[in-house]
């Protein structure tokens, strides 16, 4: 299979080095810091050893004349070239280097020895593509399905630290799907956040790519959702605050995940819903000022300006963080349903209700909260900002209490769906996870058994809630 990275690679620049200028007198000075690594490597050059100056900032490497004159002569950008690390043995002489190689050309640099080669490998395996996976972590079990792939846990050799492995076959997707792999990364790289899972590094080998994640212990807020079914105001108002808050960081970053959901979001520590790291950025998208486009998310969370084929932003987001706080005060999905359809259908109508049922013990300024979040219109529903400085979340925040007599029931206006009377398929499918969706064949209302051949779980529905449903512009998988 051909290497993936080419593309974004060739993308950046069509030769390996980048010149900023070829006059010397317009070359600017780099400025170093605590997060640069630098000194003297060696390469070969027309048959020539050369030693020069070499700066690794973030994911570019700079090249300059030497330490006391730190002007750019030129740059790459090294986030899709691989890496590739070696030991060479001349004239019983060992030396140690690198090959750092590109879609344009490749390149070979020479350390002193391997103290300074220790030294360089941390931030080039980190910002690089790396070869051989086993040759520094060790897998241990599978942890999670992703929707093209599988999640394992792995060791790391050189520390033993426990580790998060997110691998995908080549072969099983379709070119498209390997480019939202790329979007992924690109995406986790740029945007961490200590509530965002974080990405070590990526591997790229003749079949798989794997990106090897910080583990979270915790498992996914879907499980304690179906351990628990319902959480205190106090603790939802804890967890949303701090959700907003990361939105408002993405949002800055320009950043649209596109499916949050409770598969997606993975706790520190088991049941405790206020400690998080939001993964899976799969379907994050980089938004422009013309807003976003495509039809992706899963059924039940996703907000309806996207299913009406609107132009989206960040706002689709708010809508989803909705529906998960919804859930996680009343134990209920707001749209149930036995079909993947008809939960999309309801989704799409966004008639969401309150029932007295489940949410007579909860505040009416939570309800009114979470309605705001998950209002139809973007242009009225809460932004991540607006959502912060609401009076629930701030009172919640402030840990004070709502006086019992300031509370109004909302009445209960249609009965929910009970889990038991759901497709039977659903329960007893085999423990595959049913995850693709063609749109078209989905507005015919078929049953959700007959839209696919996938994979689906064997546990699909908490209370409403669906599990590993997503949705995307026609079958981005190889069928
Ligand atoms: N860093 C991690 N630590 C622990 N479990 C993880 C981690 N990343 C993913 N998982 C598990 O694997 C599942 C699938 O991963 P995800 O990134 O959501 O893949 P997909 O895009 O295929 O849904 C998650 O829902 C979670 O259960
Ligand atoms: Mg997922």
């Amino acid at each position: 299979m051909p290497c993936i990275f080419d593309q974004p690679d060739d993308d950046f620049c069509e030769t390996f080095w980048a010149y900023i200028s070829r006059k010397a007198s317009d070359r600017q000075k780099i400025t170093l810091n605590s997060s640069c690594h630098h000194g003297y490597l060696t390469f070969l050059h027309k048959g020539n050893q050369k030693r020069r100056y070499f700066i690794l900032k973030d994911s570019f490497l700079y090249y300059c004349k030497s330490y006391k004159d730190l002007r750019i002569i030129k740059y790459t950008n090294i986030s899709w070239k691989r890496l590739e690390v070696f030991t060479e043995t001349q004239e019983k002489l060992e030396k140690f280097g690198f090959k750092i190689v590109g879609s344009r050309g490749s390149m070979d640099f020479y350390v002193d020895n391997e103290d300074s080669l220790a030294k360089w490998l941390p931030s080039l395996q980190q910002q690089m593509i790396n070869i051989d996976i086993e040759d520094d972590y060790i897998f241990i079990k599978e942890v999670g399905k992703g929707n093209f792939g599988y999640v394992f846990e792995g060791e790391c050799i050189e520390n033993r630290s426990k580790v998060a492995i997110k691998s995908i076959t080549k072969s099983m997707v379709k070119r498209s799907y390997l480019e939202r792999i790329v979007k992924e990364i690109e995406i986790l790289r740029k945007i961490r956040h200590p509530y965002i899972v974080n990405i070590l590094r990526v591997y790229e080998s003749e079949d798989c790519v794997h990106l090897v994640l910080d583990y979270v212990e915790g498992g996914e807020l879907y499980q304690t959702i179906l351990h628990k079914s319902k959480f205190s105001e106090r603790k939802v108002a804890k967890f949303a605050n701090k959700f907003l808050q990361l939105m408002v960081f993405m949002q800055e970053k320009n950043i649209v995940h596109r499916d949050l959901k409770p598969e997606n979001i993975l706790l520190v520590n088991k049941n405790r819903i206020t400690n998080f790291k939001l993964c899976d950025f799969g379907f994050a998208e980089e938004a422009s000022d013309e807003g976003l486009d495509l039809v992706c998310g899963s059924p039940g969370y996703v907000a309806p300006e996207i299913l009406n084929q609107q132009k989206y932003y960040f706002k689709a987001d708010v809508f989803s963080l909705g529906i998960i706080l919804y859930i996680l005060l009343s134990g209920r999905a707001p749209f149930s349903g036995i079909k993947a359809a008809e939960i999309l259908k309801k989704n799409k109508k966004c008639h969401i209700v309150f029932y007295n049922k489940y949410w007579r013990n909860i505040s009416p300024e939570a309800a009114a909260f979470v309605s705001k979040l998950t209002d139809i219109s973007p242009l009225s529903r809460y932004s991540a900002v607006e959502a912060l400085n609401d009076k629930w979340l701030q009172m919640n925040h402030k840990k004070q209490k709502f006086n019992e007599a300031e509370k109004t029931f909302i009445p209960l206006e249609i009965p929910v769906v009970s889990p038991q009377t759901r497709d039977p398929d659903w329960q007893s499918g085999n423990d595959k996870i049913l995850s693709i969706y063609d749109m078209k064949k989905l507005s015919k209302n078929e049953p959700l058994k007959k839209l696919t051949e996938m994979r689906r779980p064997s546990n699909t529905h908490i209370k409403g809630v669906i599990k590993e449903l997503r949705m995307f512009d026609l079958a981005l998988m190889k069928r």
